[in-house]
């Protein structure tokens, strides 16, 4: 048994994590969350107490960091500014936290020699072509297009230098885009399924012809948990489950799985620098630590995550009327 320090264990896949963690291991866990709006203790609701302990606290807050790092075995960082809409809108954040905050973590695991997985994304790569076929692999160069993208390049940056320079005992993870249970009403999925649940047309960016290689957070989660077990200290490993789709097939399937028109959407203004097309090479991950996905089919896990959607109002509704003011004034 170990005691893990999980960092933004209280955000959609974070979270997810912990309860992975408890079902699949008899590990404990310190989630460590700021508790930003992108927070929610409730995403941790059911947990066992003697297992599972919040602080809530800044990632960069070194003093903080520092008694927490002392007291596990290894640490697992999801926290971050997630969103890249936001991220167009106010940047700063992204540094302090991205940047400034996966630092601070760093010189603690340095200090108090501790094993650290490091969460990233497949954005750090760019974008591919629509006709491409090729997909990112680990050897992919970097060409991060948004601030968010650019300040998580930038940490995975940092946590290499620390490996190579200081023999810190980290990997790195970038998965592609997370959809299920707990997600914040802002990110594309859960933004339309609450649009049609509360008689709002779903939101489309430009064409939505841009894709996206869609994974369940449950596959993220088993495969951070295969890595962090088995994974090559300074190797870094792409999470992805073979789910590329357009945007507007999604929002056509999750009309049509709510019982409406397919073409009951809106086109509203594009993203600035939308990134066209994402999809992960996750050969190595799969070949060299034997992980596969559990969910082959995306039709299944979104009726199940819009059945949350509907008998989870309470999680999401405090959240919803301020999220679709911020998008109405950038005409979104
Ligand atoms: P989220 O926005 O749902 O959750 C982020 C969590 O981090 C929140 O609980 C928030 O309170 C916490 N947090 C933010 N700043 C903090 C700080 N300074 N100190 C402590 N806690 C802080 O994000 P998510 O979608 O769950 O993403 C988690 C991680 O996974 C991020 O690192 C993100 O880059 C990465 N990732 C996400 C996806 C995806 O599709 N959502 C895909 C690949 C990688
Ligand atoms: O690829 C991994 C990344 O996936 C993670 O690193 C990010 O943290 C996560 O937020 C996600 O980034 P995206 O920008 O791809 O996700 P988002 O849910 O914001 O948007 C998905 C796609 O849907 C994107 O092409 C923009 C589009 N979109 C989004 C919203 C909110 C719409 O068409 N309409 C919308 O209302």
């Amino acid at each position: 048994m170990s005691k893990l320090l999980v960092t933004g264990g209280a955000g959609f896949i974070g979270s997810n994590f912990v309860h992975h963690v408890v079902g699949n291991t008899d590990h404990e866990v310190i989630v460590l969350d700021k508790m930003t709006y992108a927070g929610n203790e409730a995403s941790l609701a059911g947990l066992p107490a003697d297992r599972v302990r919040l602080v809530v606290g800044d990632i960069a807050d070194a003093t903080l960091v520092d008694e927490l790092f002392s007291q596990v075995d290894a640490v697992v960082h999801y926290a971050a500014e997630s969103h890249n809409d936001n991220s167009l809108h106010d940047p700063r954040p992204f540094l302090d936290t991205n940047i400034i905050g996966t630092y601070t973590l760093l010189e603690a695991a340095r200090k108090h020699d501790k094993r650290f997985h490091h969460i990233s994304t497949d954005e750090v790569y760019g974008d591919l072509e629509l006709d491409d076929p090729a997909r990112f692999t680990e050897n992919t160069p970097y060409n991060p297009s948004s601030p968010y993208s650019s300040t998580k390049a930038g940490s995975d940056l940092l946590v290499r230098a620390w490996v190579r320079s200081f023999g810190v005992r980290a990997t790195i993870s970038n998965c592609s885009n997370n959809y299920g249970p707990y997600q914040h009403v802002e990110k594309f999925i859960p933004r339309q399924i609450t649009n049609v649940i509360r008689g709002i047309r779903p939101k489309l960016y430009g064409a939505g012809e841009n894709v996206r290689d869609w994974i369940h957070a449950d596959d993220h989660s088993s495969a951070v948990l295969t890595i962090l077990e088995r994974g090559v200290i300074g190797e870094t490993y792409l999470i992805g489950a073979d789910g590329e789709k357009n945007n507007k097939d999604v929002v056509e399937l999750i009309l049509e799985t709510m019982g409406q028109p397919r073409d009951a959407y809106d086109h509203v203004t594009d993203r600035a620098g939308h990134d066209l097309r994402y999809a992960i090479d996750s050969t190595k991950l799969r070949t060299e630590l034997g992980w596969m996905p559990a969910y082959s089919d995306f039709e299944t896990g979104l009726a199940n995550t819009i059945d949350w959607y509907r008998n989870n109002e309470t999680w999401w509704a405090p959240t919803k009327d301020r999220v679709e003011a911020f998008y109405a004034s950038k005409g979104q």
